[in-house]
């Protein structure tokens, strides 16, 4: 049914002399009784709610408050950047209700060639759009397969203008090996095609950058794609080709955290399993000051994981007299257990949990250890980081 209405619309197209295809939203012909998959149609408002549209003419979607996720080829270079305008917020562009931000700084993927791929980049916005809708990205191939949506405000068809509504489509995954026939210089492990066979739905010019998503396993938005390339657009056997986001999402991640550290998207660093360890014995002077004990880290490339584990072994005849804290090599301070007085137990012996990821791995870390009541006393036994 969808195909042979979509063969129709190029049919038409072809008979009206127009284009060899029609890309996102073409629109029906009249006594079409479904007009609303054919080529595309205007999205609700609502509807993509992280969705951006970028004023060198680019798609891009919200990745954290403060990071818009878009192409790499929609961008000259990384470097201090204020010359972009971000619109949010809104299906009509023109639309007095849009959220604007220009953009601070731009971040290239120093990978990306049009032969190579990897076509992602970052804008920074000068500042936050608070509460912004998020679009989190594929981490695993798990979603790179079925039925993708496609959306944005770039041609309507090949050569066409670009538009003043939002307009989606969906388009079906096509496998690299189909996808490579028709494109040999594809490259599968950073690309990913959709497009059906006949042609007739496609992203096109002004749509790049945009994402390509589909429904995860809670029925959530995910992003599997960045609007890349294609020859022409809609025709048939040239599948629009997308940046591969699960193939390129440690990177997009690590990044993101860079320029903003309170973007989510993914663990950039990974738990590595080295365990560094003090095992000198510290004494902790009764309701007097804190004492501290080392532990040197080396080779570990990065942050530290937002799962740091904090073994410590503190012997002690009344635990609630104790305030325990991880202080990172900045001086940074975590506080992992405070004094209470009711709590009378010996001893803390157990392994905290620490989000670090925000430190820089190597260097000296210090247990921090105060004693604020008077009485029972005790001594830093051993601890021990785990990374
Ligand atoms: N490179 C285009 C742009 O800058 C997008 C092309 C997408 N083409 C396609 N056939 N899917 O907007």
């Amino acid at each position: 049914m969808f195909r042979k209405v979509l063969l129709t619309a190029v049919a038409v197209a072809a008979v009206a002399g127009t284009a060899a295809g029609q890309a996102l939203a073409a629109q029906p012909p009249s006594d079409d009784v479904s007009p609303q998959v054919v080529g595309g149609s205007p999205a609700a408002q609502g509807e993509f709610p992280w969705m951006v549209r970028l004023s060198m003419g680019c798609g891009g979607a919200m990745y954290s408050d403060l990071l818009v996720l878009t192409a790499a080829h929609c961008v000259s270079g990384t470097g201090n950047n204020t010359g972009i305008t971000a619109t949010y917020g809104v299906v009509d562009l023109q639309s007095t209700s849009a959220v604007k931000r220009t953009s601070s700084y731009v971040y290239k993927n120093p990978g990306y060639t049009t032969s190579a791929g990897g076509d992602w980049a970052l804008i920074k916005l000068s500042s936050p759009i608070t509460g912004a809708a998020k679009l989190p990205i594929a981490t695993t191939t798990a979603y790179d397969s079925g039925t993708f949506t496609v959306m944005g405000w770039g041609a309507a068809s090949e050569g066409g203008s670009q538009q003043r509504y939002m307009l989606k489509a969906d388009v079906p995954f096509v496998s690299d090996t189909s996808c490579k026939s028709s494109y040999p210089s594809l490259k599968p492990a950073v690309e990913i095609c959709a497009g059906f066979t006949q042609g007739g739905v496609d992203t096109c010019q002004g749509d790049s950058g945009g994402p390509m998503v589909r429904r995860d396993n809670n029925n959530a938005w995910i992003q599997v794609g960045i609007v890349s390339w294609g020859e022409g657009c809609a025709r048939p056997n040239k599948p629009g080709v997308y940046a591969e986001v699960s193939a390129l999402s440690t990177a997009i991640a690590t990044k993101a955290k860079e320029l903003d550290p309170n973007s989510g998207g993914g663990d950039p660093n990974p738990p590595t399993g080295k365990v560094f360890e003090n095992t000198n014995n510290v004494n902790i002077p009764d309701a007097g000051t804190a004492v501290t004990s080392d532990v040197v880290v080396t080779g570990v490339t990065g942050n530290a994981p937002a799962t740091l584990q904090v073994g410590v072994d503190i012997k002690h005849t009344w635990r609630g007299d104790l305030v325990v804290d991880l202080v990172a090599p900045d001086g940074s301070t975590y506080r992992m257990k405070n004094s209470s007085s009711n709590d009378s137990a010996d001893n803390v012996i157990t392994t905290y949990t620490v989000n670090a990821s925000t430190e820089v791995a190597n260097g000296t870390w210090k247990l921090k250890v105060q004693d604020v009541a008077r009485y029972d006393t005790g001594y830093i036994d051993s601890w021990k980081l785990t990374f």
